[in-house]
């Protein structure tokens, strides 16, 4: 391999480092959906977790190794720190994958060195070095990140990237760990790289990026300026601290702008060739998963998905886009799945209809899912008279979530208004099968129905997030609720879509409450293993 590829290699790392910001916790078959879905956007490289990290970590790559890593699949990868228990887990978890990867790494910096890992730099380089030689001994994808390399002396930066590459890297990942640097100096490093690391054409340059000082894109882009091949990056930008370089601002741009960029990588400039394998078509539905997976929301001005990126407020604006669009619009909301929302069905759709369009949209589901999501189609499709594709995808993903079905919803009933207290009473069914129903007053409806929910689950809990959005327009359309709650120092969302956001609203609550509650018996689980062990 050499990094003179004339394209940029999408490393997707949303299951890995996306999933470390708290709350984002995904299960193992709500990765699998996500790895699906970026297969189908055309990332290259998906990095499923980090299998040491936990036997879930370990499951989830397996799986995604197993029914993502297809031949023609994108390449399967799991983190490991260089460490041999973690190379052992990484390339046992990778096994079924078609095309794997080990990606390894240890901090280079000074400041990580003397207080983190406690280690010299001669120790260090030989660690690199021989976890790079053991990774390979397993397979020959091989990558390398040494972390906070932007902040690393650049002369030891470059010697461990000579001797891991000599060691057998194929990748080496230049990571910006702490969001520091300027666009300017995170390309001044590429730059350096290529010019004193003597076999660094045996190796594609990659980079890695937080978005600390909301620079990750725009340092990338100058990487790429400077000779990196692969991005690593998450959709919606969501990741560690204030997250990763983002997966589609990043293509759009390069995708926008390739008459800029084409020269950079040997092409012509007016050559209209993508520069990235991504299907951008499928990028807003992406954004839409992975929000509403993880509980992750897209903030409206967020770039390319964010509700306001293709919003014009302003009569000026609407004048000039009505008279012609290129007025103010640098990209057409068709290029990333935005505009295809056609209003498909209706209450006398059929099962075969609902089944097609949904195949159409490129969602596979099992008989099972597809007799779920098919009656609660009917039940929006009462409520509802015209339900487009956005209504669609919002049934499905609430029916695919997989959250742990332990408390359902069975009746939400409330009482409000300017002259009443607001009250609500609520039946869960609880994991044991037993009908519970409470009650409570609150200071609001959703207050109240959140007051007896919790009357019945009895887990204390700090509701900190509550959002409620509309999937379409109009007074029937689809709320979606989306929240986040504090238990001790873990976050866990919920997420549900109905017509009625009171019923939204409970649902999103036990979803999140599930979570937690599933959370406590792993945990108590694990207690009695460590106790029979002593
Ligand atoms: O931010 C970072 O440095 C990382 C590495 C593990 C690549 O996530
Ligand atoms: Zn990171």
């Amino acid at each position: 391999m050499t990094n003179k590829t004339d394209r940029i290699i999408i490393f997707d790392t949303t299951l890995r480092d996306g999933e470390q910001c708290p709350g984002a916790t995904l299960n193992i078959d709500e990765k699998l959906v996500i790895a699906k879905q970026l297969a189908r956007l055309g990332v290259d490289i998906i990095e499923a977790g980090f299998a040491f990290a936990s036997p879930g970590d370990f499951e989830a790559v397996s799986k995604i190794a197993k029914i993502v890593g297809t031949e023609n699949g994108p390449v399967i990868c799991s983190l490991a720190r260089a460490i041999k228990a973690d190379i052992e887990a990484a390339a046992e978890a990778l096994k079924p994958a078609v095309n794997a990867r080990i990606h390894t790494f240890i901090s280079t910096s000074d400041i990580h060195l003397e207080y983190q890992l406690r280690k010299s730099r001669a120790e260090v380089l030989a660690i690199a070095e021989e976890m790079v030689a053991y990774a390979k001994s397993f397979m020959t994808d091989v990558e390398f990140s040494p972390m906070d390399a932007a902040r690393s002396d650049p002369e030891f930066l470059y010697q461990v990237l000579e001797r891991t590459i000599a060691a057998g890297a194929t990748t080496v990942n230049i990571p910006d760990t702490v969001g520091y640097t300027t666009p300017s100096e995170f390309g001044a490093i590429i730059k350096g790289i290529i010019e004193n690391v003597p076999n660094i054409d045996q190796a594609i340059i990659s980079v890695h990026g937080h978005n600390d000082l909301g620079l990750a894109v725009a340092n990338f882009l100058e990487a790429v300026k400077n000779g990196a091949r692969q991005l690593e990056c998450t959709i919606n930008g969501i990741g560690e601290r204030a997250g990763n370089a983002s997966l589609e601002e990043l293509v759009m741009a390069l995708h926008v702008r390739r008459q800029y960029f084409n020269p950079y990588l040997g092409r012509p400039e007016e050559s209209q060739e993508s520069l990235t394998n991504i299907d951008t078509r499928q990028i807003y539905k992406t954004s839409r998963l992975v929000s509403n997976l993880t509980g992750m929301l897209v903030q409206p001005n967020k770039a390319i998905v964010g509700a306001n990126a293709f919003a014009h407020e302003s009569g000026i604006h609407q004048d000039g886009v009505l008279k012609n669009k290129l007025t103010y619009e640098i990209m057409d909301a068709q290029l990333i799945g935005l505009a295809d929302n056609q209003i498909v069905l209706g209450k006398h759709s059929g099962r075969n209809a609902f089944r097609t369009r949904l195949k159409e949209l490129g969602f596979e589901l099992s008989d099972t899912e597809l007799n779920k999501a098919f009656v609660r189609f009917k039940e929006v499709a009462d409520k509802k008279k015209d339900i487009s594709d956005w209504d669609l995808e919002a049934i499905v993903n609430d029916e695919i979530q997989q959250a742990p079905d332990l408390f359902r919803v069975e009746l939400v009933q409330v009482s409000c208004g300017s002259n009443a207290r607001p009250t609500a009473t609520v039946t869960l069914r609880t994991p044991q099968g037993e009908e519970l129903t409470d009650a409570a007053i609150g200071t609001g409806p959703v207050d109240a129905v959140y007051k007896a929910i919790n009357r019945v689950v009895n887990v204390p809990n700090e509701l900190i997030e509550f959002s409620v959005q509309s999937v379409t327009a109009g007074i029937d359309a689809i709320g979606e609720v989306t929240i986040r709650l504090r238990y001790e120092s873990k976050v866990f969302s919920g997420h549900a879509a109905n017509t009625d956001i009171i019923v939204a609203s409970a649902q999103a609550y036990v979803n999140a409450l599930n979570r937690l509650y599933s959370a406590l018996q792993t945990q108590e689980k694990q207690k009695e293993i460590s106790a029979q062990k002593v």
